[in-house]
């Protein structure tokens, strides 16, 4: 698999210059405007092979955190710019709302929904009756389990993503006290979306072994996935739980370390070192936002992971064009991973951990977070 996946790096690359041609106008924060309304049903245009390429629907959860915003913004731009036709809307309201909003995109004529789901576990229906009428089905970033209606995933390797996390954890402490031992507190994302357990499961697979081996302490003994959990990706979630761990297992000390699943839920946790007036551990992140981008050049947070958006993007929407000209797919992982039901191919792209070291190299062709590290 490993190899696969080299393979389809190079072809990743040759799309990555093609997507920063592309997006080269736009800058890739903020919201840009609204979904459009649901009306899919105009016609189809015709692909660059001579086939009919039918209108793709995009169905993404809420922006909890700024890869989300950019999706939106990169679907609509890339949809225009492979001469598709596409509509892209975000389940701000939740589950029922993603429900409905598949409903309304099936029933409008998309040949392909790409489906960012906020519960990977509960649009079972909805893409049956997909399915039912010919629909391909993507996933997008997080799987869609417990139904074999899925034809293909996209995403940044999540284990991957764990296992890099676990690593710089492990770097920056020994770059802070040598030898150790060290204290360090466990936050997860939210249990609903399928990538938690992923990027939980990858950094304990680094963790585990020098906790077992006495060199890291979990003080408060919270070392469990459903206990290191934050409900629904928020930040004043892991808030709170960073205050209660601070107040009850930290007086007159503090951690060393915190593994922070992502960007967002990393800001929410230093807050809260700053709040007890301590001062901030190695802590890592996710996604590189802006303002992480920042903390890493300015020392306040050890590593983030790089997981360029325009690239998963872009691939989601070839996949989606591709699939309808060929009826089939090239993925570089095509036995793929196993969603609780099926083996769903997958196309796997190599998130990259960034600290300050690397930052200006890492980041040096994205045109908002590269000025970040002069
Ligand atoms: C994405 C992460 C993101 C998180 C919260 C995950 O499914 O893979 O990039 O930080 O959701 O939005």
């Amino acid at each position: 698999m490993k190899n696969l996946r080299k393979t389809g790096l190079l072809a990743l690359l040759a799309t990555l210059v093609m997507v920063l041609a592309a997006c080269s106008g736009g800058g890739r924060s903020g919201d840009s405007g609204s979904s459009s309304g649901a009306d899919v049903s105009e016609g189809a245009s015709t692909a660059a092979g001579g086939g009919e390429v039918g209108k793709i629907g995009v169905s993404l959860p809420q922006k909890t955190s700024e890869n989300w915003v950019r999706a939106e913004q990169y679907f609509n731009e890339a949809i225009k710019e492979m001469g598709l036709e596409g509509t892209v809307l975000f389940a701000n309201g939740g589950v029922t709302e993603q429900q409905n909003q598949l409903d309304t995109l099936i029933s409008g004529g998309a040949k392909v929904i790409v489906v960012g789901a906020i519960d990977g576990s509960q649009l079972g229906g909805q893409l049956k009756s997909a399915h039912d009428q010919g629909i391909k089905v993507i996933a997008y970033d997080r799987m869609l389990t417990n139904t074999d209606a899925v034809d293909y995933y996209v995403a940044f390797d999540a284990f991957k993503v764990g296992e890099l996390q676990g690593k710089s954890l492990l770097e920056g402490l020994e770059a802070k006290k040598p030898g150790g031992p060290w204290t360090v507190e466990i936050f997860a994302g939210s249990p609903d979306d399928a990538n938690s357990l992923q990027f939980f499961n990858g950094a304990m697979s680094v963790l585990d072994p020098e906790i077992e081996a006495g060199k890291i302490e979990v003080k408060s003994g919270q070392r469990t996935f459903e206990q290191a959990a934050t409900q629904g990706w928020k930040g004043e979630n892991a808030q709170k739980r960073m205050d209660t761990l601070l107040s009850g297992f930290y007086s007159g000390s503090q951690p060393d370390g915190v593994l922070s699943p992502n960007d967002n839920l990393a800001q929410y946790i230093l807050q809260s070192f700053t709040s007890a007036g301590k001062t901030g551990p190695v802590i890592t992140g996710q996604d590189s936002e802006e303002n992480a981008v920042k903390r890493l050049m300015d020392g306040s947070q050890y590593s983030s992971i790089y997981k360029d958006t325009r690239l998963l993007v872009n691939e989601a929407v070839k996949m989606a064009k591709e699939i309808q000209e060929k009826g089939t797919l090239d993925v570089n992982d095509p036995e793929g991973i196993d969603n609780g039901t099926k083996m769903v191919p997958t196309q796997a792209l190599e998130p990259i951990i960034t600290t300050k070291d690397n930052a200006a190299e890492v980041y040096k062709d994205d045109p908002v977070l590269a000025p970040l590290t002069q």
